[in-house]
């Protein structure tokens, strides 16, 4: 099968131009100007041609707090693909006393069988006996170089400093990456409880428990632990200007540190915890909403490159009946938004449109730098000849009216309802097949496959 995008103004991390690109089977075969080529035309005049969406960071078909999130890997990479995401990265959690290689392959079974789009885990490590050393072994040499691991969630996903350290060492021997979600979650348990017994039991006490301070000593002390094990460290979801500062810092000594954040923190403030009638809940999530001047550093840390990946942690609940199991207790509110159908349009309004970023920091901050951080580039991430055929069409001047009404993802309200927005994802190609077509779903179940991932990160 031979596609030419034909007409575009192709847009990566690093060049902007217009021209064709020309697909042969799942491959981009060639870029430049093929007029007569005998092949299926697709026109892209006056929209640009970008590389399919790479998020690093999604929770489908997972467990959280006595519930399972509201997209399974059908409806959340649907969800993904109408979003222009082509290839996510999700977690596997290991239960405790077991080897972490029977959640990887009990996630890897559900996601071949009902992805759309391509697909890769981050193990996340809850319990490292030295008898599960192997297995980590065995998880970098076969295609997931890279473990998650929780310093809040005490008496659940938490590990202490020692198994951090462990891991990390062990990751850096086999030429590995962690992935760290920054909180001090001794500090927060106990504010909870105190909030809890002066009967503040509203949405609203998911930031007044979670203060930037937990976000950013559990981030210089994840950045500790990492340089004295000597591996690479991803800050994930960070929220707080303090714990960016201390990924400043490091960076700035030359430590290999990265961080992401995601759209919610760059466009939500904590004051949508006070919506009345609980409506809070839907907006709890760890770490939490913050200030408007926390807003104003990460847009700044995405310019500078302190911050070098804006993620979803597209972490969907239904209002109804699963946010509503903290009604009595905040702490028992199911956390996390839905956010990966809209991370491009949201990021292209809010970022390019309105003149924070440019187009080709666009490109590098949803699809290129993630894919070379995890390992999958230049399959993956760029429109060069060799790579994947994952692309999208985006019609910059096309208006988007935000609404759980006409949403894919299960998660029945949406963070950004009745936002009006510019610039649409149009048609999407995952390895040369169109899978969105008019902004509409046209992709089969299970075609997504394994993102086998290599260790020889372009760490960046
Ligand atoms: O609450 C949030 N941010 N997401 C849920 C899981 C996680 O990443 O900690
Ligand atoms: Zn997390
Ligand atoms: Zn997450």
């Amino acid at each position: 099968m031979t596609i030419v995008l034909r007409g575009g103004r192709i847009v990566t991390a690093s060049q902007d131009y217009v021209g064709d690109v020309l697909i042969e089977g799942e491959r981009i075969a060639a870029v430049g100007s093929f007029p007569e080529v005998d092949a299926e035309v697709i026109d892209a005049t006056g929209r640009l041609v970008l590389p399919g969406g790479v998020d690093p960071h999604t929770h489908l078909d997972a467990p959280l707090k006595g519930t399972m999130t509201a997209d399974d890997f059908e409806s959340g990479t649907i969800a993904a693909a109408i979003g222009g995401t082509t290839s996510i990265i999700d977690f596997p959690v290991q239960q405790k006393g077991e080897d972490p290689r029977v959640s990887h392959e009990a996630w890897a079974s559900r996601a071949e069988e009902k992805a759309v789009v391509d697909w890769g885990l981050h193990q996340v490590i809850v319990d490292l006996p030295d008898e599960y050393f192997p297995a980590l072994d065995y998880l970098i040499a076969n295609g997931s170089p890279s473990f998650k691991m929780f310093m809040a969630y005490p008496g659940a996903r938490m590990v202490d400093d020692a198994t951090i350290f462990k891991a990390m060492r062990r990751t850096a021997d086999n030429g590995g990456f962690v992935l760290m979600h920054c909180e001090n979650g001794p500090v927060i348990d106990l504010l909870e409880r105190e909030a809890l017994g002066a009967g503040r039991t509203g949405p609203e006490e998911n930031a007044v428990t979670r203060p930037p301070i937990t976000e950013a000593e559990a981030t210089s002390r994840a950045i500790a632990l990492a340089e004295l094990a000597r591996v690479p460290v991803y800050v994930v979801h960070l929220a707080a200007a303090q714990a960016l500062e201390a990924v400043a810092a490091a960076r700035k000594r030359g430590l290999p540190v990265y961080a992401e954040t995601c759209p919610h923190y760059l466009l939500l403030t904590e004051d949508v915890l006070m919506e009345p009638d609980f409506g809070g809940a839907k907006y709890v999530m760890c770490p939490p909403l913050r200030t408007r001047s926390h807003q104003e550093r990460l847009w700044m840390g995405l310019r500078t490159n302190d911050l070098q990946v804006v993620s979803t942690d597209h972490t969907p609940f239904r209002f109804a009946g699963q946010k509503e199991l903290g009604r009595d207790n905040f702490a028992k509110i199911p956390n996390g938004v839905p956010g990966i159908e809209w991370r491009t349009t949201l990021l292209y309004h809010f970022g390019v449109r309105k003149g924070r970023i440019d187009l080709n920091r666009f490109v590098d901050l949803i699809s290129t730098t993630p894919a070379k951080l995890f390992g999958c580039y230049p399959r993956k991430g760029d429109i060069a000849p060799g790579s994947d055929a994952d692309l999208m069409v985006f019609d910059p001047e096309k208006d988007v009216f935000l609404t759980a009404a006409s949403q894919a993802t299960r998660s029945d309200y949406n963070p950004y309802e009745g936002w009006e927005v510019r610039g649409a994802v149009e048609t999407v190609l995952l390895r040369g097949t169109v899978i969105v077509r008019d902004g509409a779903f046209v992709g089969r179940r299970g075609v997504g496959t394994f993102l086998r991932r290599s260790t020889s990160s372009a760490l960046t």
